[in-house]
């Protein structure tokens, strides 16, 4: 098994990155055997499609690597690493330019989500994002991929680029990755509109937890959680068409290990003034070991930095057959 996942290291890490992907990260490298490995890096190469100035961009790769440890991915254990670090991430990248297609790519959704209207004014970088994320995960013959909802279009189009390049050029050069999502809580939505998800790039702080929040800031943000004036229903069937209740249920549900059924048992015909204590209580107690260790990995950069060299010399020895089969395959000289 080689389990293999990445984070965009801009902005901070949120309550829907944790609940949908780092959870399971931390999981699945608990749960390793001694035959398989893990691999969790930065996407720094994919941030660029975001602008950042220079001191900004160093520290967000600071700030997520310690957010990341503090959660609990343990870099002797798991190579953690950033990508800008292994160049053969853009290298691969641009090979795997050649069998992408561009009506795939057109397809989607996050980039037409994220280049709005204007499309013409997007950068070429945001279009050909998928592309290089396929390069990270075949570069390491990933086998299992574990993130939230968002990114099952992603590895689709990874799949498919894998497929064809393995075709295309008659070499079995690419293993083909499975997705893992996870089933309660791969879509953790915004605290202010249930039917948006929670993002890093939402410009109201209210709409998501962070986890370098203090336990006031969480409680006075659930508290602030739009919800609705019914009470809440005996069953989760009853939480349809109610976006906001339902995705609140669902986060006590996922934080406390149960079915979304036995919150709404516990919670039938009570509104959500009597929930909100109880869901930010559980948010608080969760939360605060990992922000406590998350404050103190921040005062130590030279520990950060040596973490991220140690796990870049690993991931750069591990892709480098991959990289070289894709050159051979192609027949280019390198
Ligand atoms: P990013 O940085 O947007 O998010 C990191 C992970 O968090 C998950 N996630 C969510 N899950 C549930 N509810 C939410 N509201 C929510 N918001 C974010 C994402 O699904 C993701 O798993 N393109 C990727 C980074 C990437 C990558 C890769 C991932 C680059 N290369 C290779 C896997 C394999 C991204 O932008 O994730």
């Amino acid at each position: 098994m080689r389990v293999l996942s990445g984070i965009q290291p801009t902005g901070n890490l949120h309550l829907g990155n944790y609940l949908g992907a780092i959870r399971n990260w931390v999981k699945m490298q608990d749960e390793m055997d001694a035959e398989s490995q893990c691999f969790f890096f930065l996407a720094d190469m994919h941030s660029i499609t975001v602008h950042e100035g220079r001191e900004q961009r160093i520290r967000n790769v600071r700030d997520m690597a310690a957010a990341l440890v503090a959660a609990g991915i343990d870099p002797d254990r798991s190579v953690l690493f950033n990508q800008a670090r292994v160049p053969a991430h853009a290298e691969l990248c641009w090979l795997l330019n050649g069998t992408a297609r561009i009506g795939w790519l057109n397809r989607m959704t996050q980039f037409k989500d994220k280049a709005g209207k204007d499309r013409e004014g997007a950068s070429v970088g945001l279009f050909v994002y998928p592309v290089l994320q396929a390069a990270d995960i075949l570069l390491y013959q990933a086998t299992h991929v574990p993130v939230g909802e968002d990114q099952k279009q992603h590895l689709e189009l990874c799949r498919d680029i894998a497929t064809k390049f393995n075709t295309d050029f008659s070499a079995d050069v690419f293993t083909l990755p499975a997705p893992i999502i996870p089933k309660e809580s791969a879509r953790i939505m915004s605290l202010r509109d249930g039917t948006a998800k929670m993002s890093k790039s939402d410009p109201s702080d209210l709409s998501r937890i962070n986890l370098t929040d203090d336990d006031d800031a969480i409680m006075a943000k659930v508290k602030k959680a739009k919800s609705d004036q019914d009470m809440l229903p005996e069953t989760a069937e009853g939480l349809a068409g109610r976006p906001e209740a339902g995705n609140l249920v669902g986060i006590l549900a996922t934080m406390t290990g149960r079915t979304t059924d036995a919150v709404c048992a516990e919670f039938a015909g009570k509104g959500f003034g009597a929930f909100k204590p109880v869901l930010g209580e559980v948010l608080v107690e969760t939360l605060r070991p990992i922000r406590q260790r998350f404050l103190e990995l921040r005062t130590e950069d030279a520990a950060l930095d040596a973490i991220l060299d140690k796990g870049a010399a690993k991931a750069a020895t591990a892709a480098e057959p991959t990289l070289r089969a894709a050159y051979d395959a192609m027949g280019l000289m390198r």
